[in-house]
């Protein structure tokens, strides 16, 4: 197992320039299939889970050149509708091939990918989006077996607007004769991002940052180059390191326009905000103050993948604050261990309320998710002593070298190694 050790106390400063976003680059992926032409990606995150996807398109069949920040896929070769179960299972991410698989084949058989620590994870929207394309589903035993040969164009409606769903379904869509519609669509950033990798290999999808989508099918996409938006959730975090230490920071190649729900609620913890073109300037006062609410929300509400951070944030702010977690039913799991290094937080069920406390101290820590992750080791940067962050594998699956970016900022921070 890897861990992250800390020495708390440091202010950190300096500038640092964001990466590919993960969860664009996830979906960019998948529809790299829509294709047999190569397709060639640069500013990819150079994170686990992007390299986990890789290993699941070699093993339908693509070949995948992949050297740091690019990526070269081709889905000529591509020869099986079936997801290996094992990686299913590993990466959640993976249930984003079932409409590019649908798209090529007509057919897909793919295995629940399983809950996680956030949550049951369920995909009933995805199925019931699929369905409303005229995709017969099956499930049995944990397998879901799709048959889409009498796929057709056709009006989407999601219950709820599911950031999978709502890409899975345009995918799907992507080539099928006729328009296609998809009401109460997911209007995230990343699915801005999707369209325009879908529409740079030829495809006419329309609307997507809207709440209705509307996928105009072509007969064949073709391949292009393409570089994913910057990840706004990293750029959130690194923010979040410098304002818990009371530190000045400028983070380059940020999604500006993506990011003022979270530079909003910075300002109101004291934070000075300054957003440029495509760069974004904080300076953290000395002491931070608590907000009296944060909800999370679809976009462009307060995004949930930032909800850990700004946990750890309040809890070492001036005052009590609440946060309420509408988006996922279970992810406060890093709220007993900031407990542990010493903040006062009470959860029940989606609401957390804490009473910032003056300081934390440094202690042995497990990340459960990935964001908790991340929250437990800004924690630690703004400790007393020493914090050893365990389950650094579950931080590397969406920040690339987390501890290199930190240390780069004035960070104390080391990776080790321990056997247990
Ligand atoms: C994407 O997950 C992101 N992952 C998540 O980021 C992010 O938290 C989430 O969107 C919300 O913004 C990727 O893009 C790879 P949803 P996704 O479908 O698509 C329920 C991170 O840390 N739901 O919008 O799975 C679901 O249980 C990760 O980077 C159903 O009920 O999110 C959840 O409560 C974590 N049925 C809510 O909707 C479904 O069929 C939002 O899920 C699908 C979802």
């Amino acid at each position: 197992m890897e861990s992250f050790v800390i020495e708390g106390g440091r202010r950190l400063s300096g500038s640092i320039r964001v990466d590919g976003a993960k969860n664009a680059a996830l979906p960019i992926l998948a529809a790299c299939v829509l294709t047999e032409e190569p397709v060639m990606l640069t500013g990819m995150p150079d994170i686990t889970d992007v390299r986990r996807m890789a290993e699941i398109l070699r093993m339908l069949g693509c070949q995948v050149l992949h050297e740091g920040h690019c990526m070269r896929i081709s889905g000529m070769e591509m020869c099986s509708h079936e997801m290996p179960d094992q990686l299913s299972k590993q990466i959640r991410s993976s249930i984003f091939m079932l409409g590019p698989i649908l798209s090529r084949f007509r057919q897909a058989t793919v295995t629940y990918p399983g809950g996680c620590e956030i949550g049951l994870r369920p995909i009933d929207l995805h199925l019931s989006g699929l369905r409303a394309l005229g995709v017969s589903v099956q499930e049995e035993g944990g397998v879901i077996h799709c048959d889409g040969s009498a796929m057709h164009a056709g009006e989407v409606h999601l219950d709820y607007p599911s950031v999978g769903a709502t890409e899975n379904v345009m995918m799907a869509a992507a080539c099928l004769e006729g328009t296609t519609t998809i009401r109460n669509a997911a209007r995230e950033p990343e699915i801005v991002d999707l369209m325009s990798f879908i529409n740079r290999m030829g495809g006419r999808v329309r609307g997507a940052g809207c709440a209705t989508i509307t996928v105009e099918g072509v007969g064949r996409l073709h391949g292009c180059e393409y570089a994913p938006m910057p990840d706004r959730i990293a750029a959130g975090t690194l923010l979040a390191a410098a304002a818990i230490t009371g530190g000045e920071i400028e983070v380059t190649n940020a999604p500006v326009g993506d990011m003022y729900a979270v530079n909003a609620k910075l300002r109101e913890m004291g934070c000075e905000v300054h957003e440029l073109r495509d760069a974004i300037c904080l300076k953290a006062p000395q002491r931070l103050m608590a907000f009296p609410l944060l909800q999370t929300q679809p976009h462009p509400g307060f995004p949930t993948d930032m909800q850990a951070q700004m946990l750890a944030l309040l809890s070492v702010s001036e005052g009590t604050g609440v946060i309420v977690e509408n988006v996922f039913e279970n992810r406060f799991t890093h709220a007993g261990d900031l407990n542990r290094m010493g903040a006062r937080i009470l959860c029940s069920g989606r609401t957390a309320v804490v009473r910032g406390v003056e300081g934390l101290s440094g202690a042995q820590v497990t990340a459960r998710d990935l964001r908790g992750g991340a929250a437990l080791v800004l924690a630690g940067l703004r400790a007393q002593g020493e914090t050893r962050v365990d389950g650094a594998e579950l931080i590397d699956r969406g920040y690339e070298r987390f501890e290199v970016q930190l240390r780069r900022l004035g960070a104390k921070i080391d990776r080790i190694h321990t056997l247990t």
